[in-house]
Order: structure tokens, then sequence, then C-alpha cells
């Protein structure tokens, strides 16, 4: 029998003990949970015992997990589609010495970032300005990895924003650009445009939309542009020069790359310290990742628990549901890292998954989500393991009461989740009530719940640039152990290509009226009706 095996047998047997039976063991809570530094990951509220650790232990020992990750960290080519190493971590390690074919590919990461560093500072000193004075807004144009990273960055750090004021403009939607830049003042406004290909259609458009816009209102336009992008030959024919062009290696994976020049804007908002903290922060989850044993290893640990949930549970789908308001675009970045990482239905060997592949990611801030969709993961038929994050204090200190008032409802639903309610408590609640006979039994099963549901919940002191860096780090390689638990290649995206391809084929078909006969009906009468 192999581990998986192993694992749906022990499952099987254990998939009806209420979760609560768990916690009569009084070491639960310590044993199923771990720290890193001042972070805390609890893990009792799942059915996972000391059998299902040491066989998902297994399974990662087995998968090869610590070699893959040594050959990661080493600069080995692992994402072998693309014959590419993933060194995402090199962004964060400056001091790092990291060979890729042969060269120490360090100086570069080093003097791109002491060029970000520069340009930042003089940015926010007043030093490098627009046309009409001092810069007083940034605006990012990227999509996906070229903007995710920063927008839920900024967002999540926005305490500490102290430079200009960072936007974001993603969507190929006229009215995303146009709403940002209606607010904004051409000859005081940086825009950066990143993108690693510097070929993404929505980001292109979006791209010459500005330019359009800043030449309306200032001279010389270009003089206010800045480029993000590994296709630095693109960005001069797009007239930006190189003084303010950032480039990176394509060993960085779009949507693993806030970390390098794509966080620029975040730089400029927080400043170059606080985006070095953030650094630090991913780099101390980095070190935790390779040195700590499995057992007490967060990423190696939330990779199994979501392994558990998914592949051997079978709940496709599991919430991230972040007790910060600050972490209101968590779950969209997490989108696209687990799913453009893991959503793959194909193995590095060629062969088809023979499970599913990673999970459907989804979820919103606490307490919103609770007035909204727990109702379906309280009592619906589908179980979603839960993820909370919550931290210990807000950004707020006269406003103290309202942030216990958000962790305690943070810890009742991981209560209520496990807990549950009984028939019979029901039935005692609506007998106080005053109800009676048929109509309190008939009230009564609507007041159940079920319970036995799991979720882990992460806790951290504060929501700082460190505390960030430990968090996303943390995400990331645990959608690389997951990945290489099934075998897949985390670094790819195959799958965002063939809707890129057609929508190309679309646009003369919408614009030109070119001849839409080889489209199959559905999308003909669709082009018709667009066509007005
Ligand atoms: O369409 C998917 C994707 O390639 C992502 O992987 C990437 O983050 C995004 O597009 C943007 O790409 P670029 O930075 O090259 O514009």
């Amino acid at each position: 029998m192999s581990t998986w095996d192993d694992l749906a047998a022990h499952q099987a047997s254990v998939a009806s003990r209420p979760l609560a039976e768990l916690f009569e063991n009084d070491n639960r809570a310590a044993d199923f949970s771990t720290r890193m530094g001042e972070v805390l990951f609890d893990y009792s509220k799942t059915n996972i015992d000391a059998t299902a650790r040491a066989l998902l232990i297994r399974l990662a020992e087995e998968a090869g997990v610590a070699a893959r990750r040594d050959a990661m960290f080493a600069g080995a080519k692992i994402n072998q589609t693309e014959g590419r190493a993933v060194l995402h971590t090199a962004l964060r390690n400056l001091d790092a010495s990291v060979t890729v074919d042969g060269a120490d590919v360090m100086p570069a990461v080093r003097e791109v970032h002491a060029r970000m560093t520069t340009f930042a500072r003089d940015l926010r000193a007043g030093r490098f300005t627009g046309q009409g004075g001092a810069i007083t807004d940034v605006v990012n144009i990227g999509i996906g990895g070229s903007d995710l990273g920063p927008a839920m960055g900024a967002r999540a750090l926005a305490p500490y924003a102290d430079g200009p004021r960072a936007h974001f403009v993603s969507n190929v939607d006229p009215a995303h650009i146009h709403d940002v830049l209606a607010r904004l003042d051409p000859a005081t406004t940086l825009v950066i445009v990143a993108s690693k290909t510097f070929t993404t259609q929505e980001t292109m458009a979006n791209a010459q939309a500005a330019r359009d816009w800043m030449a309306a209102g200032v001279a010389d336009p270009a003089a206010q542009f800045a480029a993000v992008s590994t296709a630095e030959g693109k960005t001069a024919a797009f007239g930006i020069p190189p003084e303010r062009v950032f480039g990176f290696a394509d060993w960085v994976g779009g949507r693993y790359s806030m970390w390098g020049p794509v966080g620029l804007s975040l730089m400029i908002a927080i400043g170059p310290e606080r985006f070095d903290d953030f650094l630090a922060g991913g780099r101390a989850m980095d070190d935790h990742f390779r040195t700590t044993p499995f057992v007490d290893n967060l990423p190696v640990l939330l990779a199994l628990v979501g392994i558990w949930h998914n592949q051997i549970c079978g709940h496709a789908t599991r919430a991230v549901l972040p007790y910060d308001q600050h972490l209101a675009r968590l779950p969209a970045y997490l989108q696209q890292l687990e799913m453009e990482s893991n959503g793959k239905r194909v193995a590095m060997d060629g062969t088809m998954l023979a499970m599913p592949s990673g999970p459907v990611v989804w979820g919103e801030p606490g307490t919103n989500g609770q007035h909204a969709f727990y109702q379906l993961i309280h009592q619906g038929t589908r179980v979603i393991p839960c993820e909370f994050l919550l931290a210990r204090a807000g950004h707020e200190p006269d406003l103290a009461p309202m942030h216990r008032l958000l962790a305690a409802n943070c810890l009742a639903q991981s209560e209520a989740l496990m807990r549950g309610r009984s028939l019979d408590e029901a039935r005692a609640l609506l007998a106080k009530d005053g109800l009676t006979g048929p109509e309190l039994e008939r009230q009564a099963r609507h007041r159940v719940f079920p319970g036995n549901r799991p979720s882990t919940t992460l806790l951290y002191p504060k929501l700082t640039p460190f505390t960030l860096g430990q968090i996303i780090a943390l995400y990331e390689h645990r959608v690389f152990v997951e990945g290489v638990i099934l075998g897949i290649n985390s670094f790819d995206q195959w799958g965002v290509e063939l809707g890129k391809e057609l929508a190309a084929t679309l646009v003369p078909m919408l614009e030109e009226g070119a001849d839409a006969g080889a489209k199959d009906a559905s999308t003909r009468m669709l082009i018709d009706y667009l066509r007005g």
C-alpha cells in the first residue's frame, strides 16, 4: 500500500469522529499547533491526529520535498516546462550568492534593489519631481502578478504609507483607468508600467491610455513614466529611458515577484526601510522553511493540512478568512498564487494527475463574510475548510475594544464550526423561548449546526511589514510543498494562454466587423449583439 492509500484508509476510519473528541486529550492544542517566532499556527481544530500527521509527513518525505526545496534555493532549473530556475527567494536574500548557468545572479539583483531604493528616496524627498512639482500619486499599471502583490501589500501596509498615494490599474475595462486617472493631476503623477513580458494586452492598452492622458497634461510625458520588466528592449521602444527601467530575470515568476522591482510602488508608498523589513520577514520564513523539521515547519504543515483536506478528505475549496481589514486583498492575491501555481492536471512527468489538483481558494475579510456566505459554511451540505488569520493588535489603539470584538468573532467562528449545535441543544433553546410540540420540532431542525467543520488559525502580533513578509513567504512555500507532493510544476501557467489567443482573434471581429464565420453559433450570436 502506498502512503496515499494509508492516508485514505486512515481518513475513512476517523471520518465520523467528532472533532471535539480530539480535545479530550489535554495536549491537543499544544501538540497540533506550532510557532515560528511570534507567528502561531493552530491546526488542532482539524481531524488530523498523530497517525494522520505522521503519514502526511511521510508523504512529503517520499515526494522529496527537502531535496526539491534545496534545489530551488540553489538556483536549479526546477521549472522544467519553461527551463528556468525559480529564485524569487533571492530577491529577499540580498547577501546570498546564487549561481544560475555558472554565473552569480546576485550582483544584478543588488544593483537593481539599490537603484529602486535611490529612486524611491528621491521621489519621496521631492528630488525627483513631476512637471508640476513633487509627485503626489503613483499609478502602477500591471495585471496578475504585476498588480496583485503590490496592490495587496499597499493595502496591507496602509498604516505605514507616508509617501505618495499608490493606485493600481489592472483591468482592460476602460472604466478602471478612467476612474483612477480622473482623480489625479498628470503634472504630479508618476506612472509605473509593470509587466514581466511587456506584451500583456491589458497592460499595454492601459499604458497607452495613461501616456495619452499624461501627454495632454505635461510637455514631456515620458519623463513621468517608469517601467518594471524583464524585457528592457520593449520598455525602450515604449519610450521609457533606461535609468527608470527596473529589470529582473526570468527566474522570478509573476505571482512571486512582489519582492523585487514589481514591488516598486509599495516601496515608494512605505519607504525603502520598511520595504526592507518586508523582505526580512520573507527571509526569516525562508530560513525557517529550510531548517525546521517538517513536524514544526509552518509552510510544510500548511501544505499537509491542505493536502489532507483537498486530496484526502475531498473538500474541493478552501476559504481564506483574514480577520484583518488590511488583508482585504489577500484572498485575491492567494487565488493567483495558489490556483495559477497548482491548478494543473498534468504532472511533471507528463502523466495525468490521479487526484484533484490544487483547491479553489476564495474568501473575504471577517466579519463581512459572516454576514454573507458563512451560512453555507456552517449549514450547507459541503464542507469548506476555513483558514482564519488574526493579529493580536491592530493599528488603532484608540479603538482597541473594537479589535477585541473582531477577535471574539474570529474565535467564535472556529469554535462554532468545530462544536456545532446538536438537535437537543436546539430544542432546549427553542423551549426556553416558549416553543412546544410540533412547532418546536419543526423549528429545531433548522437550528442544528452539524459541526465537525475543520479550520486553522494563524495568529501574529501585528500586521507590520516584517509580519506581512513572513505571511506571504509562508503561503509561497506552502504552494511549493503542495506542488511537489502532487508532482506538478507550480511555476508555469499554460492554462492562461488559450483565452489570450482567442481574444486576439476576436478583437478584429468586434472592431472592424471581420468575418466571424469560423466561430461557434453561441460566440457568433454574442458578437452580433455586441456589434449593435
Ligand atoms: O496571464 C497570466 C500572467 O502571465 C501571469 O502569470 C502574470 O502574472 C500576468 O499574466 C502578467 O504578466 P506580465 O507581468 O508579463 O504582464
